[in-house]
């Protein structure tokens, strides 16, 4: 007989309910800490069940969801709508809600009441905020008020007009040291984990290795302490484009057409609905109906 534990699903485990400080003993193991994005109930119940470490209700809702251009357009009323649905569907993840454009830009004063909605109004453990050393004041707020803050370096796309364009920052050396002091600075106010991205490889495995809050990459390489993508991205859903450093896990977006047309040709050659698919009535009954009328 075998003395070996079988191995279980993930979805079978029971997990307890992942919080910073887990992630914080995770980067001292050296484990590899997961993110993905989520904006409704069943993808966070699907992931959370996979065993995701950290679900993020980013903005990029307003690009994979919402089909804005950027995420500028995202409101406060979006994020915490989306926020709720995901919180119902999520048991052990971390959940951290992304704080939209102009949400903590005006005022430390404006950053810590939004940021409290989210913990309040929405079921999230933690926010993310994007922006360097121009964002203490806030994020210090913030974490005074025992709100968990991540922060957000690099392509920070709440920037993208300042920044002109998508694209990788931290390329030469000024603006890589700059982007390395920002992260010290961001962990010296309080942020419990940094997401980088779209920064060179090299750079990114520095800053993780300079700080003790573990980092988060998206298209900043293998030397991060933990991986995030947008689910729409991994999945193929978001058709518009396709950034380099997504790998794809599904074609979804070709599924859904596939089902979709193969219902429209099952209704008009009246494949659909089956029998089985179909409410019986008992002959009694329609035998009493046909009498009556
Ligand atoms: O909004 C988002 O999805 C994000 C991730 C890309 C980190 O900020």
């Amino acid at each position: 007989m075998s003395t070996q534990a079988p191995v279980l699903p993930n979805a079978l485990i029971e997990r307890k309910k992942v919080t910073t400080l887990t992630l914080h003993k995770m980067k001292q193991r050296g484990e590899p800490i997961t993110m993905l994005t989520a904006y409704d109930y069943p993808t966070a119940l699907a992931m959370d069940q996979s065993g995701v470490d950290i679900i993020l209700v980013g903005d990029s809702l307003g690009m994979v969801v919402l089909g804005y251009p950027n995420t500028l357009p995202v409101t406060m009323e979006d994020m915490l709508h989306h926020c709720r649905a995901v919180s119902r569907g999520a048991r052990n993840a971390l959940l951290i809600g992304d704080m939209p454009f102009m949400s903590y830009q005006v005022s430390a004063q404006e950053a810590l009441r939004n940021a409290g909605r989210f913990l309040q109004e929405a079921g999230m453990d933690a926010v993310k905020l994007e922006g360097g050393r121009e964002r203490l004041e806030a994020i210090r707020a913030i974490v005074s008020a025992g709100i968990p803050v991540m922060g957000h370096i690099g392509l920070t796309p709440q920037s993208v007009n300042q920044i002109g364009g998508f694209r990788p920052q931290g390329r030469e050396a000024t603006a890589a040291r700059r982007l390395l002091e920002d992260a010290l600075l961001l962990q010296e106010a309080g942020c419990f984990s940094l997401v980088l991205e779209s920064l060179p490889t090299r750079l990114a495995a520095l800053i993780s290795q300079r700080l003790e809050i573990p980092t988060i990459g998206i298209g900043a390489g293998i030397g991060c302490d933990g991986q995030v993508l947008v689910t729409h991205d991994l999945l193929g859903l978001f058709e518009r484009f396709t950034p380099k450093f997504v790998k794809k896990y599904a074609d979804l977006h070709a599924e859904m057409e596939r089902a979709f047309s193969d219902y429209i040709q099952d209704v008009q050659e009246r494949r659909f609905p089956g029998n089985e698919h179909s409410i019986e009535m008992p002959d009694e009954e329609w035998q009493r109906l046909m009498e009556g009328l």
